[in-house]
């Protein structure tokens, strides 16, 4: 019988909780020149000028939470020491998917616990005055931090509304600032004008991080989160060139060190390898690739499942006319209506944008034109395993027999 008891063994960890996202480390690394601009951008605030609407937007992990916690902690402090009046509210609006949720929410905090309002039942414009009377007895500044407001989404009322409180009358004796902070491009482009113009006064981006920085993140963390030592000398530059690769996420690059440690950990290994770090990498891909997969819709399955046939046949890279056959026949074969050729192509650019597939373009000269050729990026094994719902559905096409267990349950033969 195997030995079940538990005891505490931390000789490779200092303190794991400091990998995690709740932690917040003393100081930011890697970030000066947004910090820097993020830094102009509230400097009106301890003049006890209007403050500066501002957009902060860039791709997830790219520590825009981390910097606007990091940079309002500091600016409550000084604050403090010169007199100013500053209160800061941060929403998060995950889940939040209108502008009357967001409101209420934003009610919610601005007003004392104890006198919140419920979540439905009062018209807008009423929400709308509970938010104006919050913050003129508030007074001062307000800075309201809307965390991932893109998912208010095409409803912008409030959007619009909060910079004008003042110009507009709604409020006066507090000055309101906004700072936005979204991952999704498109949303910032798809705003009105109008509401573009007043929400993003001041606009910084925030690049992904590149290896160099990331390193500088990671070895901030590996001192206050592990024994000295318990770090092969390889392992933080791997985890850092994977952070990189793997769109400059800092979030990401975490993970993966503490994965590769968990590893080490589960081996009672004295450090933590390289080794570990590529194992680690190979499981946490292995995860985040079967739910992608998982999430798709019917048609995109049927799409990549079109691709995978193609692949094991080792017919990849395959032009997007030929998965856009092979798909046909899949539909064909099963109670799915094929879509026509144009939206198959935004469907594979979809499967492409998460990392599943990927293309390149050729361009055959006059002949040939250009053309997209797409294969996977993961073993078809794993893909088949993660869609093996649709598959089952389907039919195992006779491409893939042998890489399916069971196989023998239904063939679909193609002509
Ligand atoms: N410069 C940094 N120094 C130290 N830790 C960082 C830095 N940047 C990011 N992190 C850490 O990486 C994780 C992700 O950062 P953060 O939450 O700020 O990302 P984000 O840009 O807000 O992403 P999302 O769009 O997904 O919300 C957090 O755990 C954060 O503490
Ligand atoms: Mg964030």
């Amino acid at each position: 019988m195997p030995d079940i008891s538990f005891s505490p063994d931390d000789s490779l960890y200092r303190d794991r909780d400091r990998l995690s996202e709740e932690y917040t480390p003393a100081e930011l690394v890697g970030r000066d020149d947004e910090i820097a601009r993020y830094h102009t951008a509230l400097q009106p605030v301890i003049n006890n000028e209007d403050p500066n609407n501002i957009f902060v937007y860039g791709k997830t992990g790219v520590g825009k939470t981390a910097v606007t916690r990091y940079l309002l902690e500091q600016l409550e402090a000084d604050a403090g020491t010169y007199g100013v009046d500053l209160t800061t509210v941060e929403l998060n609006c995950e889940g939040l998917t209108s502008s009357y949720q967001v409101a209420i929410n934003l009610v919610n905090k601005l007003r004392p616990p104890d006198e919140g309002i419920s979540n439905t039942g009062h018209p807008m414009h009423e929400v709308l005055s509970q938010l104006w009377d919050a913050l003129e007895s508030i007074g001062g500044t307000v800075l309201i931090v809307l965390d991932e407001v893109d998912n208010i989404g095409g409803d912008d009322t409030l959007l619009y509304q909060l910079p004008r409180a003042r110009s507009n009358g709604n409020v006066d004796a507090a000055r309101v600032g906004v700072i936005g902070i979204s991952n999704d491009l498109a949303f910032r482009e798809n705003l009105r004008p109008e509401v573009k113009s007043s929400l993003a006064e001041v606009n910084i981006r925030f690049p992904p991080y590149d290896a160099g920085e990331l390193k500088q993140v990671l070895s901030q963390r590996t001192s206050v989160a592990f024994y000295d030592g318990a770090l092969a000398d390889d392992v933080v530059p791997l985890c850092s060139a994977y952070g990189a690769k793997d769109g400059g996420d800092a979030r990401k690059a975490l993970d993966l060190l503490r994965a590769a440690a968990d590893l080490a950990r589960a081996d009672n290994a004295d450090t933590v390898t390289s080794d570990h770090v590529e194992s680690a990498r190979r499981e946490l891909e292995r995860e985040e690739v079967m739910d992608g997969i998982a999430d798709l819709a019917d048609q995109h399955k049927l799409v990549l499942y079109a691709l995978v046939t193609l692949e094991a046949a080792d017919e990849t890279p395959a032009r997007s006319q030929k998965v856009y056959e092979r798909y046909a026949e899949l539909c064909d074969s099963s109670t799915h209506d094929a879509r026509t050729t144009r939206r198959v192509r935004d469907f594979l650019g979809e499967i492409e944008g998460l990392g599943i597939t990927a293309s390149s373009r050729h361009n055959d000269g006059l002949a040939g034109g250009q053309y997209r050729a797409h294969e996977l990026s993961h073993s078809t094994e794993l893909v088949l395993a993660a869609m093996s719902d649709l598959v089952d559905h389907v039919g195992v096409h006779e491409s893939i027999v042998g890489l399916v267990e069971d196989s023998d349950r239904i063939s679909v033969s193609l002509a």
